[in-house]
Protein backbone atom coordinates (compact mmCIF):
# COMPACT_ATOMS: atom_id res chain seq x y z
CA UNK A 1 0.00 0.00 0.00
CA UNK A 2 1.51 3.50 -0.98
CA UNK A 3 2.44 5.33 1.78
CA UNK A 4 -0.12 8.14 0.56
CA UNK A 5 -3.23 6.42 0.56
CA UNK A 6 -4.37 6.24 4.30
CA UNK A 7 -7.71 7.36 4.47
CA UNK A 8 -8.96 6.41 7.97
CA UNK A 9 -7.58 5.91 11.01
CA UNK A 10 -9.39 3.78 14.07
CA UNK A 11 -7.82 3.96 17.53
CA UNK A 12 -8.96 1.50 20.23
CA UNK A 13 -8.70 3.30 23.34
CA UNK A 14 -9.64 6.52 23.75
CA UNK A 15 -7.83 7.48 27.45
CA UNK A 16 -5.18 9.81 28.22
CA UNK A 17 -2.94 8.73 25.23
CA UNK A 18 -5.92 7.74 22.84
CA UNK A 19 -7.53 10.77 22.92
CA UNK A 20 -5.07 13.79 22.72
CA UNK A 21 -2.91 11.71 19.94
CA UNK A 22 -6.01 11.29 18.09
CA UNK A 23 -6.82 14.68 18.04
CA UNK A 24 -3.60 16.10 17.12
CA UNK A 25 -3.44 13.47 14.19
CA UNK A 26 -6.76 14.86 13.13
CA UNK A 27 -6.04 18.33 13.46
CA UNK A 28 -2.74 17.85 11.56
CA UNK A 29 -4.67 15.20 9.18
CA UNK A 30 -7.40 17.05 7.76
CA UNK A 31 -8.08 14.92 5.16
CA UNK A 32 -7.74 11.27 7.77
CA UNK A 33 -11.06 10.73 9.07
CA UNK A 34 -9.94 9.76 12.84
CA UNK A 35 -12.29 7.45 14.67
CA UNK A 36 -11.52 7.01 18.20
CA UNK A 37 -12.83 4.42 19.91
CA UNK A 38 -13.93 2.67 23.36
CA UNK A 39 -15.82 0.18 25.47
CA UNK A 40 -16.48 2.69 28.07
CA UNK A 41 -19.63 4.67 27.31
CA UNK A 42 -19.20 7.62 29.54
CA UNK A 43 -15.84 8.20 28.48
CA UNK A 44 -17.12 8.42 24.93
CA UNK A 45 -19.68 10.88 25.72
CA UNK A 46 -17.57 13.20 27.81
CA UNK A 47 -15.29 13.02 24.36
CA UNK A 48 -18.28 14.05 22.80
CA UNK A 49 -19.61 16.58 25.35
CA UNK A 50 -20.80 19.90 23.21
CA UNK A 51 -18.75 21.60 26.78
CA UNK A 52 -14.93 21.58 25.74
CA UNK A 53 -14.53 21.82 29.58
CA UNK A 54 -15.82 17.86 30.36
CA UNK A 55 -13.48 16.51 28.23
CA UNK A 56 -12.44 13.25 30.39
CA UNK A 57 -8.95 13.92 30.29
CA UNK A 58 -7.99 17.76 31.36
CA UNK A 59 -4.84 18.50 29.33
CA UNK A 60 -4.22 22.24 28.79
CA UNK A 61 -4.81 23.00 24.94
CA UNK A 62 -6.63 19.66 24.52
CA UNK A 63 -9.97 21.79 24.15
CA UNK A 64 -8.65 23.89 21.53
CA UNK A 65 -7.51 20.90 19.25
CA UNK A 66 -10.55 19.11 19.77
CA UNK A 67 -12.91 21.76 19.24
CA UNK A 68 -11.27 22.64 15.91
CA UNK A 69 -11.54 18.88 14.61
CA UNK A 70 -13.81 17.41 16.72
CA UNK A 71 -17.35 16.57 13.94
CA UNK A 72 -14.82 17.29 10.90
CA UNK A 73 -12.33 14.70 10.98
CA UNK A 74 -12.48 13.34 14.72
CA UNK A 75 -15.00 11.19 15.61
CA UNK A 76 -15.44 9.43 19.37
CA UNK A 77 -17.73 5.96 19.20
CA UNK A 78 -18.42 3.08 20.80
CA UNK A 79 -19.03 1.16 17.38
CA UNK A 80 -15.33 -0.70 17.55
CA UNK A 81 -16.32 -3.26 14.48
CA UNK A 82 -17.90 -0.53 12.39
CA UNK A 83 -14.64 1.61 12.92
CA UNK A 84 -11.83 -1.46 12.67
CA UNK A 85 -13.52 -2.16 8.95
CA UNK A 86 -13.64 1.36 7.98
CA UNK A 87 -10.22 2.03 8.92
CA UNK A 88 -6.62 1.66 6.65
CA UNK A 89 -4.75 1.87 10.30
CA UNK A 90 -5.93 1.07 13.27
CA UNK A 91 -3.94 2.03 16.63
CA UNK A 92 -4.28 -0.06 19.73
CA UNK A 93 -3.79 2.34 22.18
CA UNK A 94 -5.40 0.67 25.62
CA UNK A 95 -4.69 0.57 29.05
CA UNK A 96 -1.82 -2.10 30.05
CA UNK A 97 -1.46 -2.40 33.82
CA UNK A 98 0.54 -4.54 36.17
CA UNK A 99 -0.79 -7.67 36.54
CA UNK A 100 -2.64 -8.03 39.75
CA UNK A 101 -2.98 -12.14 39.83
CA UNK A 102 -1.35 -14.90 37.78
CA UNK A 103 1.56 -15.43 36.72
CA UNK A 104 3.96 -12.11 36.62
CA UNK A 105 1.26 -10.84 39.35
CA UNK A 106 2.66 -7.67 40.70
CA UNK A 107 5.58 -6.86 38.18
CA UNK A 108 4.56 -8.55 34.40
CA UNK A 109 1.89 -6.16 32.13
CA UNK A 110 -1.69 -7.50 31.80
CA UNK A 111 -2.08 -7.94 28.41
CA UNK A 112 -5.73 -9.06 28.05
CA UNK A 113 -7.15 -5.61 26.29
CA UNK A 114 -4.25 -5.75 23.88
CA UNK A 115 -5.04 -9.28 22.88
CA UNK A 116 -8.82 -8.80 22.55
CA UNK A 117 -8.52 -5.40 20.50
CA UNK A 118 -5.93 -7.97 18.44
CA UNK A 119 -9.00 -10.55 18.18
CA UNK A 120 -11.42 -7.88 17.17
CA UNK A 121 -9.04 -6.18 14.44
CA UNK A 122 -8.46 -9.35 13.24
CA UNK A 123 -12.25 -10.57 13.09
CA UNK A 124 -13.55 -6.71 11.99
CA UNK A 125 -10.71 -5.48 9.60
CA UNK A 126 -11.13 -5.53 5.78
CA UNK A 127 -8.74 -5.24 3.22
CA UNK A 128 -5.34 -4.62 4.34
CA UNK A 129 -4.62 -3.07 7.55
CA UNK A 130 -1.84 -1.50 9.23
CA UNK A 131 -1.86 -2.36 12.86
CA UNK A 132 -0.42 0.55 15.11
CA UNK A 133 0.74 -0.90 18.86
CA UNK A 134 0.56 2.78 20.44
CA UNK A 135 0.32 1.10 24.24
CA UNK A 136 3.45 0.49 26.12
CA UNK A 137 4.21 -3.28 25.67
CA UNK A 138 6.21 -5.29 26.79
CA UNK A 139 9.44 -6.50 24.27
CA UNK A 140 8.09 -9.52 21.89
CA UNK A 141 4.61 -8.43 22.30
CA UNK A 142 4.18 -8.16 18.35
CA UNK A 143 5.14 -11.90 18.26
CA UNK A 144 1.63 -12.81 19.39
CA UNK A 145 -0.17 -9.74 17.91
CA UNK A 146 0.73 -11.20 15.05
CA UNK A 147 0.03 -15.01 15.35
CA UNK A 148 -3.26 -13.40 16.04
CA UNK A 149 -3.81 -11.09 13.03
CA UNK A 150 -2.34 -13.89 10.64
CA UNK A 151 -4.28 -17.14 12.04
CA UNK A 152 -7.09 -15.02 10.13
CA UNK A 153 -5.05 -13.86 7.04
CA UNK A 154 -5.04 -17.87 6.50
CA UNK A 155 -8.88 -18.63 7.79
CA UNK A 156 -11.35 -18.92 4.73
CA UNK A 157 -14.11 -17.24 6.56
CA UNK A 158 -14.40 -14.62 4.33
CA UNK A 159 -12.77 -12.03 1.90
CA UNK A 160 -9.09 -11.39 2.52
CA UNK A 161 -7.41 -9.65 4.83
CA UNK A 162 -3.65 -8.65 5.34
CA UNK A 163 -2.18 -7.16 7.95
CA UNK A 164 0.85 -5.60 8.65
CA UNK A 165 2.22 -4.85 12.53
CA UNK A 166 4.27 -1.75 13.82
CA UNK A 167 5.02 0.00 16.88
CA UNK A 168 4.81 3.34 17.35
CA UNK A 169 5.56 3.97 21.00
CA UNK A 170 4.12 7.26 22.79
CA UNK A 171 6.42 9.86 24.70
CA UNK A 172 3.91 12.13 25.92
CA UNK A 173 3.74 13.14 29.43
CA UNK A 174 0.66 14.04 30.92
CA UNK A 175 0.04 17.76 31.42
CA UNK A 176 2.08 18.40 28.67
CA UNK A 177 0.88 16.47 26.08
CA UNK A 178 -0.42 18.55 23.14
CA UNK A 179 3.40 20.35 23.03
CA UNK A 180 4.71 17.20 23.26
CA UNK A 181 2.58 15.55 20.73
CA UNK A 182 2.64 18.83 18.52
CA UNK A 183 6.74 18.63 18.38
CA UNK A 184 8.07 15.59 19.88
CA UNK A 185 11.78 14.97 20.22
CA UNK A 186 11.16 12.13 18.30
CA UNK A 187 8.73 9.88 17.07
CA UNK A 188 9.99 6.25 16.63
CA UNK A 189 8.32 3.33 14.44
CA UNK A 190 9.51 -0.21 14.31
CA UNK A 191 8.64 -2.84 12.08
CA UNK A 192 9.08 -5.45 9.37
CA UNK A 193 7.34 -4.17 6.44
CA UNK A 194 9.05 -0.43 4.87
CA UNK A 195 5.73 0.28 3.30
CA UNK A 196 3.90 0.57 6.38
CA UNK A 197 6.35 2.16 8.38
CA UNK A 198 6.11 4.72 5.25
CA UNK A 199 2.59 5.03 5.89
CA UNK A 200 2.81 5.08 9.26
CA UNK A 201 5.75 8.28 8.63
CA UNK A 202 3.74 9.91 6.26
CA UNK A 203 0.88 10.78 8.65
CA UNK A 204 3.36 12.35 11.18
CA UNK A 205 5.44 13.90 8.76
CA UNK A 206 2.53 16.33 8.59
CA UNK A 207 3.91 18.32 10.93
CA UNK A 208 7.36 16.23 12.47
CA UNK A 209 10.41 17.00 10.81
CA UNK A 210 11.25 13.49 9.23
CA UNK A 211 14.65 13.66 10.83
CA UNK A 212 12.99 13.36 13.90
CA UNK A 213 11.07 10.12 12.66
CA UNK A 214 13.57 7.35 13.90
CA UNK A 215 12.94 4.21 12.52
CA UNK A 216 13.81 0.71 14.35
CA UNK A 217 13.20 -2.86 14.45
CA UNK A 218 9.82 -4.24 16.02
CA UNK A 219 11.71 -5.24 19.18
CA UNK A 220 13.73 -2.14 19.98
CA UNK A 221 10.64 0.19 19.47
CA UNK A 222 9.01 -2.02 22.06
CA UNK A 223 11.98 -2.06 24.78
CA UNK A 224 12.85 1.44 23.81
CA UNK A 225 9.67 2.96 25.19
CA UNK A 226 10.13 0.67 28.34
CA UNK A 227 13.61 2.01 28.82
CA UNK A 228 13.25 5.76 28.29
CA UNK A 229 11.04 5.28 31.52
CA UNK A 230 12.62 3.32 33.69
CA UNK A 231 16.20 6.21 32.91
CA UNK A 232 13.50 9.18 33.63
CA UNK A 233 12.00 7.31 36.45
CA UNK A 234 16.16 6.49 37.55
CA UNK A 235 16.82 9.95 37.62
CA UNK A 236 13.99 11.00 40.46
CA UNK A 237 14.75 8.22 42.28
CA UNK A 238 19.08 8.87 42.28
CA UNK A 239 17.79 12.46 43.06
CA UNK A 240 15.22 11.58 45.96
CA UNK A 241 18.17 9.23 47.38
CA UNK A 242 20.62 12.39 47.02
CA UNK A 243 17.94 14.07 49.06
CA UNK A 244 17.74 12.34 52.04
CA UNK A 245 21.00 12.75 52.03
CA UNK A 246 21.25 16.57 51.87
CA UNK A 247 19.04 16.79 54.55
CA UNK A 248 21.17 14.47 56.72
CA UNK A 249 24.02 16.49 56.40
CA UNK A 250 23.47 20.20 55.85
CA UNK A 251 23.77 20.09 51.88
CA UNK A 252 20.56 21.32 49.39
CA UNK A 253 19.45 18.71 47.06
CA UNK A 254 18.42 22.18 44.58
CA UNK A 255 21.96 23.36 45.25
CA UNK A 256 22.97 19.82 43.95
CA UNK A 257 20.87 19.33 41.27
CA UNK A 258 21.49 22.81 39.91
CA UNK A 259 25.65 22.20 40.39
CA UNK A 260 25.68 18.55 38.45
CA UNK A 261 22.19 19.56 36.06
CA UNK A 262 24.83 22.01 34.30
CA UNK A 263 27.03 19.28 33.36
CA UNK A 264 26.23 18.25 29.80
CA UNK A 265 26.80 14.99 30.11
CA UNK A 266 23.99 14.68 33.23
CA UNK A 267 21.89 17.48 32.05
CA UNK A 268 19.55 19.58 34.29
CA UNK A 269 16.10 17.94 33.44
CA UNK A 270 14.24 15.11 35.92
CA UNK A 271 16.52 16.09 38.61
CA UNK A 272 13.52 17.58 40.93
CA UNK A 273 13.83 16.43 44.01
CA UNK A 274 10.11 15.29 45.15
CA UNK A 275 7.48 12.99 46.92
CA UNK A 276 8.89 10.19 44.47
CA UNK A 277 7.53 9.71 41.19
CA UNK A 278 3.72 8.27 40.60
CA UNK A 279 1.54 7.75 37.12
CA UNK A 280 0.24 5.68 35.35
CA UNK A 281 3.50 4.44 33.28
CA UNK A 282 7.11 4.76 35.23
CA UNK A 283 6.55 2.00 38.13
CA UNK A 284 4.43 -0.11 35.67
CA UNK A 285 6.94 -0.05 32.97
CA UNK A 286 10.04 -0.65 35.23
CA UNK A 287 8.48 -3.48 36.96
CA UNK A 288 7.70 -5.31 33.24
CA UNK A 289 11.12 -4.82 32.72
CA UNK A 290 12.13 -6.24 36.05
CA UNK A 291 10.06 -8.85 34.89
CA UNK A 292 11.51 -9.82 31.95
CA UNK A 293 14.84 -9.08 32.89
CA UNK A 294 14.42 -12.46 35.31
CA UNK A 295 12.24 -14.27 32.52
CA UNK A 296 15.16 -13.85 30.14
CA UNK A 297 17.87 -15.07 32.93
CA UNK A 298 19.21 -11.65 33.89
CA UNK A 299 18.53 -11.77 37.92
CA UNK A 300 21.06 -8.73 38.75
CA UNK A 301 19.73 -6.53 36.06
CA UNK A 302 16.32 -7.37 37.02
CA UNK A 303 17.52 -6.41 41.03
CA UNK A 304 19.18 -3.27 39.56
CA UNK A 305 15.93 -1.92 38.10
CA UNK A 306 13.79 -2.87 40.95
CA UNK A 307 15.65 -0.86 43.34
CA UNK A 308 14.71 2.57 41.10
CA UNK A 309 11.13 1.18 42.58
CA UNK A 310 12.08 0.69 45.69
CA UNK A 311 13.52 3.93 46.60
CA UNK A 312 10.39 5.80 45.47
CA UNK A 313 8.09 3.51 47.55
CA UNK A 314 11.08 4.45 50.64
CA UNK A 315 10.59 8.19 49.51
CA UNK A 316 6.92 8.55 49.82
CA UNK A 317 6.97 6.39 53.17
CA UNK A 318 9.60 8.23 54.69
CA UNK A 319 7.96 11.88 53.96
CA UNK A 320 4.37 10.36 56.20
CA UNK A 321 6.49 9.40 58.68
CA UNK A 322 8.48 12.92 58.59
CA UNK A 323 5.29 14.77 58.71
CA UNK A 324 4.86 12.22 61.98
CA UNK A 325 8.26 12.63 63.71
CA UNK A 326 7.75 16.82 62.89
CA UNK A 327 4.66 16.80 64.66
CA UNK A 328 5.79 15.66 68.22
CA UNK A 329 5.70 11.77 66.92
CA UNK A 330 1.50 11.73 66.81
CA UNK A 331 -0.87 13.18 64.24
CA UNK A 332 -3.94 11.20 65.71
CA UNK A 333 -6.54 13.78 65.77
CA UNK A 334 -4.49 16.34 64.37
CA UNK A 335 -5.79 18.08 61.39
CA UNK A 336 -3.91 18.21 58.23
CA UNK A 337 -4.31 19.89 54.67
CA UNK A 338 -3.10 18.23 51.96
CA UNK A 339 -2.59 20.30 48.61
CA UNK A 340 -2.40 18.30 45.81
CA UNK A 341 -3.35 15.29 45.23
CA UNK A 342 -2.98 14.44 41.07
CA UNK A 343 0.50 12.65 40.31
CA UNK A 344 1.79 16.09 38.46
CA UNK A 345 0.44 18.94 38.29
CA UNK A 346 -1.79 20.35 34.73
CA UNK A 347 -3.47 16.97 35.09
CA UNK A 348 -6.41 15.52 36.77
CA UNK A 349 -4.78 11.86 36.74
CA UNK A 350 -4.24 10.73 40.16
CA UNK A 351 -2.86 7.03 39.62
CA UNK A 352 0.08 6.10 41.80
CA UNK A 353 -0.08 9.73 43.31
CA UNK A 354 2.16 10.04 46.05
CA UNK A 355 -0.26 12.00 47.52
CA UNK A 356 -2.48 7.94 47.92
CA UNK A 357 0.24 6.76 49.45
CA UNK A 358 1.04 9.50 51.56
CA UNK A 359 -2.49 9.84 52.97
CA UNK A 360 -3.15 6.31 53.56
CA UNK A 361 -0.13 6.22 55.56
CA UNK A 362 -1.41 9.46 57.89
CA UNK A 363 -4.65 7.79 57.77
CA UNK A 364 -3.04 5.08 59.49
CA UNK A 365 -1.88 7.16 62.30
CA UNK A 366 -5.37 8.75 62.18
CA UNK A 367 -4.92 12.23 60.45
CA UNK A 368 -7.79 13.94 60.01
CA UNK A 369 -6.88 15.57 56.36
CA UNK A 370 -8.63 18.44 54.28
CA UNK A 371 -7.64 17.51 50.35
CA UNK A 372 -7.29 19.96 48.27
CA UNK A 373 -6.49 19.91 44.29
CA UNK A 374 -7.73 22.57 41.30
CA UNK A 375 -9.01 19.10 39.07
CA UNK A 376 -9.77 16.04 41.24
CA UNK A 377 -12.81 15.29 42.05
CA UNK A 378 -13.67 13.75 45.79
CA UNK A 379 -14.95 10.61 44.23
CA UNK A 380 -11.85 9.63 42.55
CA UNK A 381 -9.69 10.79 45.85
CA UNK A 382 -12.66 8.16 47.51
CA UNK A 383 -11.55 5.52 45.66
CA UNK A 384 -8.14 5.83 45.64
CA UNK A 385 -7.76 6.37 48.99
CA UNK A 386 -10.29 3.16 49.85
CA UNK A 387 -12.33 4.89 52.28
CA UNK A 388 -15.33 7.57 51.71
CA UNK A 389 -15.12 11.13 52.64
CA UNK A 390 -16.43 12.24 56.08
CA UNK A 391 -17.87 16.03 56.40
CA UNK A 392 -15.72 18.51 57.15
CA UNK A 393 -15.43 19.83 60.61
CA UNK A 394 -16.11 23.00 62.07
CA UNK A 395 -12.98 24.26 62.23
CA UNK A 396 -12.86 26.33 65.62
CA UNK A 397 -13.71 23.37 67.14
CA UNK A 398 -11.60 20.51 68.82
CA UNK A 399 -10.48 16.83 67.53
CA UNK A 400 -13.99 14.73 67.57
CA UNK A 401 -14.07 11.75 70.21
CA UNK A 402 -13.99 9.82 66.42
CA UNK A 403 -10.47 11.84 65.85
CA UNK A 404 -9.07 10.84 69.24
CA UNK A 405 -10.03 7.44 69.02
CA UNK A 406 -7.34 7.00 66.20
CA UNK A 407 -9.87 6.69 63.02
CA UNK A 408 -7.96 8.43 60.48
CA UNK A 409 -10.61 10.85 58.33
CA UNK A 410 -10.56 12.97 55.20
CA UNK A 411 -12.99 15.66 53.18
CA UNK A 412 -12.61 17.11 50.17
CA UNK A 413 -11.61 21.23 50.29
CA UNK A 414 -12.42 23.64 47.29
CA UNK A 415 -11.27 26.25 49.37
CA UNK A 416 -7.55 26.63 50.48
CA UNK A 417 -8.06 29.02 53.25
CA UNK A 418 -11.05 26.52 54.72
CA UNK A 419 -8.53 23.05 54.41
CA UNK A 420 -5.59 25.20 56.24
CA UNK A 421 -8.60 26.72 58.99
CA UNK A 422 -7.36 24.69 61.93
CA UNK A 423 -4.74 22.32 60.84
CA UNK A 424 -1.42 22.07 62.61
CA UNK A 425 0.58 21.63 58.78
CA UNK A 426 0.34 21.74 55.29
CA UNK A 427 1.51 19.35 52.98
CA UNK A 428 2.48 20.10 49.53
CA UNK A 429 2.28 17.21 47.21
CA UNK A 430 1.48 18.58 43.54
CA UNK A 431 3.56 21.40 42.02
CA UNK A 432 0.03 23.35 40.43
CA UNK A 433 1.38 26.63 40.46
CA UNK A 434 -1.39 28.13 41.92
CA UNK A 435 0.68 27.02 45.65
CA UNK A 436 3.15 28.59 44.59
CA UNK A 437 2.08 32.38 44.85
CA UNK A 438 0.17 31.28 48.56
CA UNK A 439 -0.08 34.57 50.94
CA UNK A 440 1.28 32.51 53.49
CA UNK A 441 1.18 36.05 56.31
CA UNK A 442 -3.16 35.59 55.69
CA UNK A 443 -3.00 31.42 55.95
CA UNK A 444 -0.57 31.40 59.38
CA UNK A 445 -3.11 32.94 61.70
CA UNK A 446 -6.05 30.43 60.31
CA UNK A 447 -3.65 27.36 61.91
CA UNK A 448 -3.18 26.19 64.90
CA UNK A 449 0.17 26.68 66.19
CA UNK A 450 2.89 25.99 66.39
CA UNK A 451 2.55 24.97 62.63
CA UNK A 452 4.39 23.37 60.14
CA UNK A 453 4.56 23.58 56.12
CA UNK A 454 5.89 20.22 54.49
CA UNK A 455 7.29 21.79 51.25
CA UNK A 456 7.38 17.82 48.84
CA UNK A 457 7.35 19.95 46.12
CA UNK A 458 10.04 23.18 46.69
CA UNK A 459 6.86 25.00 45.19
CA UNK A 460 6.92 27.67 48.10
CA UNK A 461 9.43 30.54 48.84
CA UNK A 462 11.04 29.84 52.12
CA UNK A 463 11.13 33.28 53.91
CA UNK A 464 7.73 33.87 53.32
CA UNK A 465 6.71 30.81 55.05
CA UNK A 466 9.48 31.80 57.69
CA UNK A 467 8.26 35.54 57.90
CA UNK A 468 4.91 34.17 58.78
CA UNK A 469 5.80 32.74 61.68
CA UNK A 470 5.26 29.20 60.25
CA UNK A 471 7.97 25.84 60.56
CA UNK A 472 9.17 25.32 57.06
CA UNK A 473 10.29 21.41 55.78
CA UNK A 474 11.53 21.16 52.37
CA UNK A 475 12.32 18.20 50.53
CA UNK A 476 15.86 17.58 50.71
CA UNK A 477 16.92 20.76 52.60
CA UNK A 478 19.59 20.08 55.84
CA UNK A 479 19.99 22.56 58.14
CA UNK A 480 23.73 24.43 57.31
P1 LIG B 1 -6.37 4.73 29.80
O1 LIG B 1 -6.73 3.73 30.82
O2 LIG B 1 -6.56 6.19 30.07
O3 LIG B 1 -7.18 4.42 28.45
C1 LIG B 1 -7.32 3.16 27.90
C2 LIG B 1 -8.73 3.04 27.31
O4 LIG B 1 -8.82 1.82 26.56
C3 LIG B 1 -9.85 2.99 28.35
O5 LIG B 1 -10.76 4.05 28.14
C4 LIG B 1 -10.50 1.60 28.11
O6 LIG B 1 -11.91 1.62 28.30
C5 LIG B 1 -10.15 1.35 26.67
N1 LIG B 1 -10.20 -0.07 26.29
C6 LIG B 1 -9.64 -1.13 26.91
N2 LIG B 1 -9.88 -2.25 26.23
C7 LIG B 1 -10.63 -1.91 25.15
C8 LIG B 1 -11.17 -2.65 24.07
N3 LIG B 1 -10.99 -3.96 23.94
N4 LIG B 1 -11.89 -1.98 23.14
C9 LIG B 1 -12.08 -0.64 23.24
N5 LIG B 1 -11.55 0.11 24.24
C10 LIG B 1 -10.83 -0.52 25.18
O7 LIG B 1 -4.86 4.43 29.41
P2 LIG B 1 -3.76 5.47 28.85
O8 LIG B 1 -3.18 6.27 29.95
O9 LIG B 1 -4.32 6.16 27.66
O10 LIG B 1 -2.62 4.46 28.39
C11 LIG B 1 -2.78 3.64 27.25
C12 LIG B 1 -1.43 3.02 26.93
O11 LIG B 1 -0.50 4.05 26.60
C13 LIG B 1 -0.80 2.23 28.06
O12 LIG B 1 -0.12 1.12 27.52
C14 LIG B 1 0.21 3.20 28.65
O13 LIG B 1 1.29 2.53 29.24
C15 LIG B 1 0.67 3.95 27.42
N6 LIG B 1 1.17 5.32 27.67
C16 LIG B 1 0.50 6.14 28.54
C17 LIG B 1 0.94 7.45 28.71
C18 LIG B 1 0.24 8.40 29.65
O14 LIG B 1 0.74 9.49 29.84
N7 LIG B 1 -0.89 8.04 30.23
C19 LIG B 1 2.03 7.92 27.98
C20 LIG B 1 2.67 7.06 27.09
C21 LIG B 1 2.21 5.76 26.94
C1 LIG C 1 6.20 9.92 31.73
C2 LIG C 1 7.29 10.24 30.71
O1 LIG C 1 7.85 11.53 31.02
C3 LIG C 1 6.73 10.24 29.31
O2 LIG C 1 7.77 10.44 28.36
C4 LIG C 1 6.04 8.90 29.04
O3 LIG C 1 5.45 8.89 27.77
C5 LIG C 1 4.99 8.65 30.09
O4 LIG C 1 5.59 8.69 31.41
C6 LIG C 1 4.33 7.32 29.99
O5 LIG C 1 4.86 6.41 29.39
O6 LIG C 1 3.27 7.23 30.59
P1 LIG C 1 4.24 11.26 32.90
O7 LIG C 1 4.23 10.11 33.85
O8 LIG C 1 2.97 11.69 32.29
O9 LIG C 1 5.24 10.96 31.69
O10 LIG C 1 4.86 12.55 33.63
P2 LIG C 1 6.34 12.95 34.07
O11 LIG C 1 6.52 14.38 33.80
O12 LIG C 1 7.37 12.04 33.53
O13 LIG C 1 6.28 12.77 35.65
C7 LIG C 1 6.20 11.49 36.24
C8 LIG C 1 6.35 11.62 37.75
O14 LIG C 1 7.68 11.99 38.09
C9 LIG C 1 5.45 12.71 38.35
O15 LIG C 1 4.95 12.26 39.58
C10 LIG C 1 6.40 13.88 38.54
O16 LIG C 1 6.01 14.76 39.55
C11 LIG C 1 7.68 13.14 38.91
N1 LIG C 1 8.90 13.92 38.64
C12 LIG C 1 9.21 14.29 37.36
C13 LIG C 1 9.75 14.23 39.68
O17 LIG C 1 9.49 13.88 40.86
N2 LIG C 1 10.90 14.93 39.42
C14 LIG C 1 11.24 15.32 38.17
O18 LIG C 1 12.31 15.95 38.00
C15 LIG C 1 10.38 14.99 37.11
Amino acid sequence: MPAASIRSICCIGAGYVGGPTMAVIADRCPTVQVTVVDINQTRIDAWNDSDLSKLPVYEPGLDAVVGRARGRNLHFSTAVDDAIAAADMVFISVNTPTKTKGLGAGQASDLRWVEACARQVAKSATGHTIVVEKSTLPVRTAEAVKAILSAKEQSSDGAQKSFAVLSNPEFLAEGTAIPDLESPDRVLIGGEHPEAIDALASIYENWVSPDRILRTNLWSSELSKLTANAFLAQRISSINSVGALCEATGADVREVARAIGTDSRIGSKFLQAGPGFGGSCFQKDILNLVYLCRHFGLPDVADYWESVVTVNTWQQHRIARTVVQKLFGTVTGKRLAILGFAFKADTNDTREAPAIRIAQDLLEEGAQLAIHDPKVDAEQIARDLKLPASSAPDADSGPTRAALSGEGTWWPSEDIAAAVSGADAVLILTEWQHYRDLDWSHLAPLMRQPAWVFDARSVVKPADVLKAGLQLWRVGEGQP
